[in-house]
C-alpha cells in the first residue's frame, strides 16, 4: 500500500465526516520503566488512515490534509535503538503535508477547538490528551468518538481493498505454516505449552506476530482458554485456536481440533464430522446480501439435528433452536469481521456489526453472536462452529430446568471431559452471485487430512529442544 493510498483513505474520511479530525495513535506501555515496554501495537484506525505504527504519534486532517505529530530524534536514540530518521524523510515516506514535532500539537488544534473530532484508543493516556484537545470526553469502550466519525470509520474500514485482501491472504499463509507445524509436532506425553509455543515459533519466524494469545488447549470446552498446563494424553483431543497478525496489521483467525495420537475414536469422529461439516454448511452462505444471523442460525440447526442423532438433544431442530437448547453445546455464535483486529471493529460496540434496528439475539449462546449486517461485498468473517461439553453449563440448575425434555442431560453427563471441537476458517464475502474466498482453505481440516498429518514430524519438545 503505498502513501497516496493512504491519502485517499483520509479523503473518503474528510469527505464523510465533514469536519477536521485529530486521530491518536497508542504509545508505548512501559512494563516497569519506561525503557523496558511490553510489545507495541500501533491502533488500528490509526495505521488504517496514516500507515504510520510509530508510538505516541497524532494526525492532523483537516479538509483532507495530513499534518503527522511524531516524536523528533532524540540524543542517544542512534545508539540505542539504530538509525534515525529526520522528520522531513519521514513527512516524504508517509506522503503526508507536514510533519511536525508531537510539542506543537497542543497549537494547531487551538483554533480548531468546538470542530475537531476524535476518536478513542486503548491507551488512556492518549485519550485523555484527545479528550482534552477536542473537548469531548472518549473511552475506548463505551464512548468511541463522534458518531458520523465512528460511522465513516466503519464504513471505511469494513469492506477490505485488494491490497488488503493480500495481507489477510499472507496472515492465512502463516497461520497455514503454523497450524501444520503443530499438528505435525503433537503426541501423546506432550504438552500443550510445547505447540502453543511451536504454534507461535512458526508465526514469529515468517516475520509475523500472533494476532491473539494463541489457544491451545485439551480442555477446549473453555472456549478462550488462557492458560497451556495440561500435558497431552492418549485420548485427548487438542484444539488450536491461534493466528498471524502481519507486518502491517492484518489478522488470521483459525481453529482446528485434532486427537493428540492422531487417530480420533469414533465417538471423536462422530461429534469431529458433525462439526466440520457445520463448517462446510455455512461457509458457502458467505455471498453478499446474505444475512449473517443466517448463517449463524443454519450453523445451529445443523448441530442440533446432528446432535439430537447422537441422542443428545431430543424433539424438532425448530424448537431447538428457538428456545435456545442448541446453545447448551454451542454456547456461541458462528462468527464474526476480521481484519486489522481479529474481532475487527469490536471496539466501537455492535454499531459496525448489526445493521441498524437489529439487536443481538436473546436465546442461550446466540447472544454472543457478534455480527448481524447484511453481508457486503469484500468483508471477511470467519465461520466458527463448535461443540462443547461445559461443566458449568451441564450442571447449571436454571438451565437444567429450562431445557428439561429437549436437553439429555444425564446422556451429556457421559460427555464431560471429552472437552471441545471447534472449526474456524476466514472467509472472503465477493461480489453479486460470486461463491466466498476460503482465505484459510489449505489448512487441514477433514479427519483424512487431519490423521494423515498428525504426529508425522519430531515431536514439538524435540523440535524446541536446545
Ligand atoms: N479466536 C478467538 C475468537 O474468535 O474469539
Ligand atoms: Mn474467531
Amino acid at each position: 500500500m503505498s502513501a497516496p493510498d493512504f491519502a485517499q483513505r483520509r479523503r473518503q474520511l474528510c469527505e464523510r465526516v465533514g469536519a477536521p479530525v485529530l486521530l491518536g495513535n497508542n504509545g508505548t506501555r512501559a512494563r516497569n520503566l519506561p525503557m523496558n515496554s511490553v510489545p507495541f501495537r500501533a491502533d488500528s484506525s490509526f495505521l488504517y488512515f496514516t500507515g504510520c505504527a510509530e508510538p505516541g504519534a497524532y494526525a492532523l486532517v483537516v479538509d483532507g490534509q495530513c499534518t503527522l505529530f511524531l516524536q523528533p530524534p532524540e540524543p542517544g536514540d542512534e545508539l540505542w535503538h539504530g538509525e534515525v530518521e529526520s522528520l522531513e524523510s519521514r513527512r516524504q515516506r508517509y506522503g503526508v503535508h507536514a510533519v511536525k514535532a508531537l510539542a506543537e500539537l497542543d497549537a494547531a488544534c487551538e483554533g480548531l477547538r468546538g470542530r475537531l473530532v476524535s476518536l478513542a484508543v486503548p491507551d488512556l493516556a492518549v485519550n485523555q490528551r484527545l479528550s482534552g484537545l477536542t473537548g469531548k470526553a472518549l473511552a475506548y469502550t463505551g464512548s468511541p468518538g463522534a458518531e458520523a466519525l465512528v460511522d465513516a470509520v466503519m464504513q471505511l474500514r469494513r469492506s477490505r481493498d485488494a491490497w488488503e485482501i493480500d495481507e489477510m491472504r499472507e496472515a492465512a499463509r502463516v497461520a497455514s505454516l503454523a497450524h501444520r507445524a503443530a499438528m505435525r509436532a503433537t503426541r501423546a506425553g506432550g504438552h500443550e505449552r510445547e505447540i502453543a509455543a511451536l504454534f507461535d515459533a512458526v508465526v514469529a519466524s515468517q516475520g509475523a506476530t500472533t494476532s491473539y494469545h494463541s489457544i491451545v488447549t485439551v480442555r477446549g470446552e473453555i472456549l478462550h482458554n488462557p492458560d497451556y498446563k495440561n500435558p497431552l494424553r492418549e485420548g485427548d483431543l487438542l484444539l488450536l485456536d491461534g493466528g498471524a497478525e502481519t507486518p502491517s496489521g492484518y489478522a488470521s483467525d483459525v481453529t482446528r481440533t485434532w486427537p493428540v495420537n492422531g487417530k480420533f475414536t469414533s465417538r471423536q469422529r462422530d461429534m469431529y464430522q458433525l462439526c466440520l461439516e457445520a463448517n462446510e454448511h455455512c461457509i458457502p452462505m458467505c455471498t453478499a446480501g446474505r444475512r449473517y444471523a443466517d448463517i449463524h442460525w443454519a450453523a445451529t440447526r445443523y448441530l442440533a439435528a446432528g446432535l439430537r442423532d447422537l441422542g443428545l438433544l431430543r424433539g424438532g431442530v425448530d424448537g431447538l433452536v428457538e428456545s435456545g437448547a442448541a446453545g447448551v453445546f454451542f454456547p456461541h455464535g458462528v462468527g464474526h469481521l476480521i481484519g486489522l483486529d481479529v474481532h475487527d471493529l469490536e471496539n466501537f460496540g455492535d454499531r459496525p456489526a448489526y445493521a441498524q434496528g437489529r439487536s443481538r439475539p436473546k436465546q442461550f449462546g446466540a447472544r454472543f453472536l457478534r455480527l448481524d449486517l447484511d453481508l457486503p461485498a469484500d468483508v471477511v468473517v470467519t465461520i466458527e462452529p463448535g461443540i462443547y461439553f461445559v461443566p458449568a453449563i451441564l450442571h447449571d440448575p436454571a438451565l437444567r430446568a429450562e431445557f428439561e425434555g429437549m436437553v439429555d442431560f444425564t446422556a451429556a453427563e457421559a460427555w464431560l471431559g471429552f472437552g471441545g471441537i471447534r472449526v474456524e476458517d476466514d472467509v472472503r464475502v465477493r461480489g453479486e452471485g460470486e461463491a466466498p474466498e476460503v482465505l484459510t482453505a489449505d489448512i487441514p481440516k477433514s479427519v483424512a487430512d487431519i490423521e494423515a498429518l498428525v504426529g508425522t514430524g519430531p515431536s514439538a519438545r524435540e523440535r524446541l529442544s536446545p
